[in-house]
């Protein structure tokens, strides 16, 4: 019998880094702004495909489209692009995971700025790659701004950036992006997971025939509001990049459902842009009333604000206070952010009861 202590794992998984994702409570009665999920439901025609399906036996029982049709085709028709230069992904995590499987190792290794997604760090080390944090500038409004031309010198690597970056909300200008992927020898990722919230020219989808460096990354999970649904998808230009990537890929990685309920809310884009536009009122709501609470809020473009603590009050106290509102927000422990909460935009409602809360806690301070 195989002796329980001998070690089975290989010298990368010895070496794993784990991620930790935000706290998901199952109680009801909760407010949720610590995960960035969408205030607003998905798109009633997703509920309308969801209904035609019931008692469908077939699409359960036979395996769904290797390259996760009909969503394939409906984002090709979406952006104008053919599909060779799509792949369909089970949340815009797992086009990460292919991403750095399949372009980083030893001799190639990543680069993002020292503030952004920290499951960047988990997947390269988990791809068996090391990497590279370049140091932020601070900026007025933002205190963690992106350095681009620091990260555009480390020439030949792989760099990773989030647009907007996590967890400050910064948005890099896409023509300017574009501008330094066209005169870079590297391989970039753009993590377009909150871009909708930066406006319709903010993508770099754009570029995606023109530049054969870059990847862009995508997710249902925001503007969509299908988080629990696991849908995302990347694009690149570069066939050979593609092919690539879906040698990594599962046979089946998409579920037929959720490749057909995503194509229902891609075509509601009445809905996407109503959705959007909640959040942008939302988010003006937050800033403003944080700012009048002594918080300091940093420039997002996204659907949530960091926010430096007021003076009277400590972080992790007021974190504490709200979860006896039962509000959950995020709150990095031991960071460099221990100073800071960071709230995403809910709906109006969850909005409002957050400034209520906080102006009752902060009063008793
Ligand atoms: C910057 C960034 N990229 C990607 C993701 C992953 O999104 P998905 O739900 O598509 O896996 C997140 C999730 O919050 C994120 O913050």
């Amino acid at each position: 019998m195989a002796d329980s202590n001998r070690n089975f794992l290989n010298a990368v998984t010895r070496g794993a880094a784990h991620y930790t994702p935000g706290e998901q409570v199952n109680e009801p009665g909760w407010i949720k702004l610590n995960t960035n999920e969408s205030p607003l439901p998905p798109s009633p025609n997703v509920f309308r495909v969801m209904a035609e399906l019931v008692g469908q036996g077939d699409i359960l029982r036979k395996y769904s489209h290797p390259l996760g049709e009909p969503l394939l085709g409906a984002l090709a028709d979406y952006w104008k692009l053919s599909k060779e230069h799509l792949i369909v992904t089970n949340g815009s995590d797992e086009a990460l995971t292919l991403i750095c499987r399949a372009t980083l190792g030893p001799e190639r290794p990543a680069v993002f700025p020292a503030v952004t997604y920290s499951l960047y760090g988990t997947l390269v080390t988990n791809a068996g790659a090391s990497y590279t944090e370049v140091p932020m500038v601070e900026r007025i409004g933002q205190p963690y701004g992106i350095d681009i031309d620091a990260l555009a010198k480390f020439d030949g690597h792989a760099i990773f950036l989030a647009n907007p970056n996590a967890i400050t909300g910064e948005y890099t200008d896409a023509a300017k992006l574009a501008e330094v992927i066209a005169a870079s020898n590297s391989l970039w990722v753009v993590d377009e997971a909150y871009n909708d919230f930066a406006g319709p020219k903010a993508t770099m989808m754009q570029y995606i025939e023109k530049l054969q460096n870059l990847i862009v990354t995508r997710t249902f999970s925001k503007t969509h509001a299908l988080a629990g649904l696991r849908v995302g998808y990347l694009a690149s230009g570069n066939r050979g990049l593609i092919q690539g990537l879906l040698a990594h890929k599962d046979s089946y990685n998409e579920d037929a459902l959720a490749t057909r309920l995503a194509a229902a809310a891609l075509a509601d884009t009445a809905w996407h842009e109503r959705t959007i536009r909640a959040v942008l009122t939302g988010r003006e709501f937050l800033r403003s009333e944080l700012t009048a609470l002594g918080f300091t809020c940093f420039d997002s473009e996204a659907n949530y604000i960091l926010a430096r603590e007021p003076k009277n009050l400590v972080a992790p106290k007021i974190v504490q206070r709200l979860r006896d509102y039962k509000i959950l927000v995020r709150h990095y422990a031991g960071s460099q952010f221990a100073d800071c909460i960071r709230f995403s935009v809910g709906a109006e409602g969850e909005n409002a009861k957050l400034i209520g809360s906080l102006k009752e806690i902060l009063r008793g301070a």
